[in-house]
């Protein structure tokens, strides 16, 4: 006979095993960029629900350059590998043509004024565009280019694609 205690202590080993493994299956820079994806959108999300220019003003440069070096290191270490894959190449391009409306919808959010309606609406659809763009990469994207790339490879990326956004952030901020 089973005993429930031992069922639930069984059950909260899964989910911790489950965890470690890694958040939605995903490894090494996925599961990294997967969490910035969190971080991000978490500060997205609250600096959406603020209408003041003060507000606006102080947080958003900070989200911009995390935008824009998070992308541009993906493009500079992960996708341009991933386009050595005859099977990733339909991704790679999928992919280029988000981060270039991704980086139009910044520059749209850049050209208003911080006190104006038109900010919020201009990030408000930046924030959704960042929204599905993140979905598709940890739901499809990402989960493809594990089948190609295995953990060690994916370790040493992750690394390149550290310092490859780390050097990008020194210019847009
Ligand atoms: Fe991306």
């Amino acid at each position: 006979m089973s005993n429930p205690i031992e069922d639930i202590a069984a059950k909260a080993m899964g989910t911790v095993k489950a965890v470690s493994a890694g958040f939605k299956g995903l490894r090494g820079v996925f599961l990294h960029l997967a969490e910035e994806h969190g971080e991000v959108g978490a500060l997205m999300k609250r600096l959406s629900k603020s209408s003041d220019a003060q507000v606006r003003r102080e947080h958003f440069p900070h989200i911009r350059a995390e935008l824009l070096s998070h992308e541009k290191g993906e493009l500079a270490e992960v996708y341009s590998l991933l386009a050595n894959y005859e099977q990733m190449r339909e991704v790679v391009v999928k992919h280029n043509d988000e981060a270039h409306t991704l980086e139009k919808a910044i520059a749209e959010v850049d050209a208003q004024d911080y006190s104006s309606e038109e900010w919020g609406l201009s990030f408000n659809r930046l924030f959704s565009l960042v929204q599905s763009h993140v979905e598709e990469e940890e739901n499809d994207f990402f989960p493809r280019a594990q089948q190609v790339v295995d953990e060690a490879e994916s370790k040493q990326i992750l690394e390149r694609y550290e310092a490859a956004k780390k050097a990008v952030k020194q210019h847009v901020q």
